[in-house]
């Protein structure tokens, strides 16, 4: 999604503006839009031209009382646009589309196993596949780094859920097919979103049958053995509905958030060179980057009752999308929202969600944004753009395709990084 700073909000017509267009973040200026209907009409309701619709809200407190409060706002009917108007299948079997207590049962466990302690050992192998990664950077050519971090989460989720490193291309394409089919480099047709879940789901439920008398301590493994509601186990569907949300929610977010920071570096030198100054600041640049690129651009819920946001009636049954995106830039939360600081104190922002649905991966995602660019700080002294950027189109991920770079190397960098381009990839299964 292009990424702008807009001066006021411009004098729009909220239905002249289709918030469900993909177009819109490949090609628009959704952050303008946003700050007009933050302005003027913070819950604002759309009716697309087939008759369905659904409100909108943009203002930084109404977007985490809708994520907040599963009491009024349900997760159980769909929480993507995508979806709007037909009941989700995986509603109440998976994680992410479940209310508690179904809701609580699934995640209380994960999170144990996702906690930022129990990820520690897996540091050490992060920081070799982050190596790895940025080895081009040796070279000096251009180098597309929003698409060589596409690849970048499979080798952390993917070798977490222990799925075969030769299915990673494929399910990395899956996964984007899934959030973006209108995108002309991801669609492969009019049936390209179903196509894509209809592999995904066969490919989970291939993966369980391979592995069902493997001793398998990877995170399919963990869903295999986790029980709920007193004791029972997990269906077969269940498991394979939160393989394909756990690969789903890694694999279409973290790249754009390292693409949108380092675009955001390029733009403005000055806030690179603080952290090459202190590299103590990296993890609040990675929160900022999280901020400033907010991956995912909106959730959705729906009404289970008549109800009321910043004083306009919402009726039962209605479809409410918080705009992660547009809360991020609240200027009600957000001093100088359009400023990218990689120092912001206090930075709350709602890049992860908030409430009971609040990111699961968000340890795992925080542990190897800090890695990736403590590496880079090590052995990168500036970035420069080698080319046009390209995003993505999609209503649900704002995301970078393509932001070729070339980068300065420090002292000693091209060598480290050559060396770690040379090395075998770490195999062994888990540490
Ligand atoms: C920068 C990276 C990431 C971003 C921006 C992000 C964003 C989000 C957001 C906003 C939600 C809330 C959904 C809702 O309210 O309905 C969420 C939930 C979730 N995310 Fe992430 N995510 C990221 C990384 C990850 C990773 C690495 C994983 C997998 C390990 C993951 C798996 C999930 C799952 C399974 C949920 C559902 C949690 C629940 O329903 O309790 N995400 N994510």
């Amino acid at each position: 999604m292009r990424i702008t700073r807009p001066q006021a909000a411009p004098d729009l017509d909220p239905a002249a503006v289709d918030l469900a267009d993909p177009q819109l973040y490949a090609t628009g200026d959704p952050h303008a839009v946003w700050l007009a209907l933050r302005e003027r009409h913070p819950v604002w309701r759309q009716t697309l031209p087939d008759g369905r619709s659904f409100w909108s809200v943009t203002r930084y407190h109404d977007v985490n009382d809708v994520l907040r409060d599963h009491t009024r706002f349900t997760s159980e009917r769909g929480t993507l646009l995508s979806t709007l108007a037909v009941d989700d299948p995986a509603g109440g079997k998976m994680m992410a589309a479940s209310d508690p207590p179904t809701h609580t049962a699934m995640r209380e466990p994960l999170s144990k196993v996702l906690s930022a302690r129990a990820l520690r050992r897996w540091e050490p192998r992060i920081r070799q596949m982050v190596c790895r990664l940025i080895a081009p950077l040796a070279d000096g050519d251009a180098w597309d780094i929003a698409e060589a971090a596409a690849d970048f989460p499979m080798a952390f989720t993917g070798t977490l859920m222990g799925l075969p490193e030769r299915d990673w291309p494929r399910l990395t394409r899956l996964t984007t097919m899934a959030i973006a089919p209108e995108d002309g480099e991801f669609s492969e047709g009019r049936g390209t979103l179903v196509a894509a879940h209809h592999e995904l789901f066969e490919y989970f439920a291939d993966h369980l049958h391979a592995t069902r008398d493997a001793a398998d301590d990877s995170l399919v493994g963990f869903l295999r053995g986790m029980t709920v509601d007193g004791g029972r186990r997990l269906r077969q569907d269940e498991i394979v509905y939160n393989c394909y949300s756990l690969l789903l929610g890694a694999n279409v977010t973290t790249p754009h958030a390292v693409a949108g920071t380092v675009l955001a570096f390029i733009e403005e030198p000055a806030q690179y060179a603080r952290l090459t100054l202190d590299p103590g600041v990296v993890s609040r640049a990675v929160e900022e980057g999280l901020r400033w690129s907010s991956p995912a651009n909106h959730f959705m819920r729906y009404t289970r009752r008549e109800t009321e946001l910043s004083g306009v009636r919402l009726g039962a049954g209605e479809a409410v999308v918080a705009w992660l995106g547009s809360a991020n830039r609240d200027l009600r939360v957000f001093a100088d929202p359009f400023t990218f600081d990689v120092a912001r104190s206090p930075n709350r922002h709602v890049a992860f969600g908030f409430g009971p649905h609040y990111c699961v991966g968000a340890p795992l995602a925080r542990i190897a944004l800090r890695i990736l660019f403590e590496e880079i700080v090590r052995h990168v002294d500036g970035f420069e753009q080698a080319g046009p950027v390209e995003h993505l189109a999609s209503n649900f991920v704002a995301g970078i395709k393509h932001l070729p770079v070339t980068a300065r190397l420090r002292p000693g960098a091209a060598e480290r990084l050559a060396a770690a381009k040379a090395a075998e990839p770490h195999r062994e299964a888990v540490p």
